[in-house]
């Protein structure tokens, strides 16, 4: 039976969110319509994750969960990164699972759906370069903060990571394309875009780079707000930091992972930095825009981790004040140099530094957002809050502000900042506090 009804599901990073509303796209094209609830739909993509142990074995819990009561099922594609690290072998984990599609090869979804609805079971892990994109219907529909994917794969291989394995090689999207895309986003209502890549300012067309490119977005009337992620601290240049001074519709925020502040196992990590050239490279970003809201990725319990070594990532931490940060605990992955290294880490002493990296950046999350408090500021309204006339937007630190307002999705209003939480803001709008 070819389906009729389709449903999406999205984990991991955002990239894996953009590929998920290109899919979208792509099968509503083909005269399907979205279904609200898995077990309602003729098809269901499951957009993988395989970052860390607990995302890759939620892609298998979650393909036993649709099986009906009355014991059919729909159609199961299994997509994104759990697809591409385990291409066949899937299908024989999981009797559930008739299509198995990689990130690169997803535009060859609809096909691959007819085959499946005729008893085949395709697989398709190719990763050609970029094919996809030109293969994509263009975009019709955005939300006010629109995700756009200019760069996808890494050459970095750090030694714990899946990511060189799952996306491939580094590719930059064409100038042209992302430019002609990027117009299309803001026609369709996008006020913000968030540029994408795994390494996104690695993103190069052989002469020009993400700061280019990001000047050239700029010129984009109807564009307000450019942001991008996830950047690698050795492609950060000189380049794109200047923007930052220079370019007002680029957001002061940066998303800088360092993932440990010893040296020694950053070494082990086979990150291309030290801590030295990371704060070197923060110093000059705040020099350019003092202001910038500082964010990044960390890993505790990496082998060989020592309490001191964990020390210094606390005193990093407490040194670059981020305004935000997420933290992970090491997951060893098949296939990577650091799942056989020596001195894994014993599970309580990871939890016991996770617990406490996190309550070192939520007191500073906190702090950051504090000191917003009583500032007049611009919120672009991305989504409706829980009480009629609640909206909620972002601040152009990227803080989620709670406010009373008339105003629509994709206005950008101003706001006097009034409370501040570890995790958002309550704003007042300026007419308001004024009456
Ligand atoms: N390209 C980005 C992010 C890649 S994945 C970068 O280089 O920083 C997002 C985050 O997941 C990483 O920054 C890292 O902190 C975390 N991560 C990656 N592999 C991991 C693993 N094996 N165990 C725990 N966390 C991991
Ligand atoms: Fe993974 Fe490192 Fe590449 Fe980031 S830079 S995606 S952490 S290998
Ligand atoms: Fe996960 Fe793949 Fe993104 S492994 S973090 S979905 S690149």
């Amino acid at each position: 039976m070819t389906p009729k009804t389709f449903k999406i599901k999205s984990f991991g990073c955002q990239m894996n969110v953009y590929d998920g509303e290109r899919m979208a796209e792509m099968l509503a094209q083909q005269g399907m319509t979205p279904a609200d609830e898995a077990l309602d739909a003729d098809l269901v993509v499951l957009n993988t994750c395989h970052i860390r142990e607990k995302a890759a074995e939620k892609a298998y819990s979650d393909v036993g969960r649709l099986k009906r009561e009355d014991g059919s099922k729909p159609l199961i594609a299994l997509a994104g990164c759990v697809a591409q690290a385990e291409g066949a072998e899937a299908k024989r984990r999981s009797q559930l699972i008739d299509i198995v599609v990689g990130p690169q090869a997803y535009h060859r979804l609809p096909e691959m759906v007819a085959q499946a609805s005729r008893g085949a079971r395709p697989v398709d892990t190719d990763m050609p370069a970029a094919a996809k994109f030109d293969a994509l219907p263009a975009r019709r529909r955005a939300a006010p903060s629109a995700f756009l994917t200019v760069q996808e794969g890494c050459d970095k291989f750090c030694t714990y990571c899946v990511v060189p394995y799952t996306r491939g090689a580094e590719i930059s999207r064409p100038w042209a394309d992302i430019v002609a895309e990027a117009h299309s986003l803001v026609e369709a209502g996008a006020r913000e875009i968030v540029l994408l890549g795994q390494n996104v300012n690695a993103w190069t067309d052989g002469s020009r780079g993400l700061a280019e490119l990001a000047r050239e977005l700029a010129t984009i009337d109807g564009l307000e707000r450019i942001r991008y992620t996830t950047s690698h601290p050795a492609d950060m240049t000189d380049a794109l930091i200047a923007a930052h001074g220079e370019v007002d519709k680029l957001m002061p925020y940066l998303h800088l992972p360092v993932q440990s502040g010893s040296n020694r196992i950053l070494k082990a990590m086979n990150r291309s930095h030290t801590v030295e050239t990371y704060l070197a490279t923060l110093e000059k970003m705040r020099a350019a825009r003092s202001d910038i809201a500082l964010s990044g990725d960390f890993i505790v319990g990496f082998p060989g981790e020592t309490e001191e070594d964990f020390e210094a990532t606390l005193r990093l931490v407490d040194e670059v004040r981020y305004a935000s940060a997420y933290s992970f605990k090491y997951s060893p992955r098949p296939g990577t140099p650091a799942a056989t290294m020596e001195d894994q880490i014993a599970r309580e002493v990871m939890d016991e530094r996770l617990q406490r990296l996190q309550d070192r950046i939520n007191t500073h999350q906190l702090a950051f957002n504090r000191s917003k408090v009583g500032s007049d500021t611009q919120v672009l309204i991305e989504r409706k809050g829980r009480h009629e006339g609640q909206m909620i937007g972002k601040t152009p630190w990227l803080q989620s502000v709670h406010v009373e307002t008339s105003a629509a999705l994709g206005d950008l209003i101003d706001v006097t900042l009034v409370q501040a939480g570890p995790n958002s803001l309550t704003g007042a709008t300026l007419q308001k506090v004024a009456a």
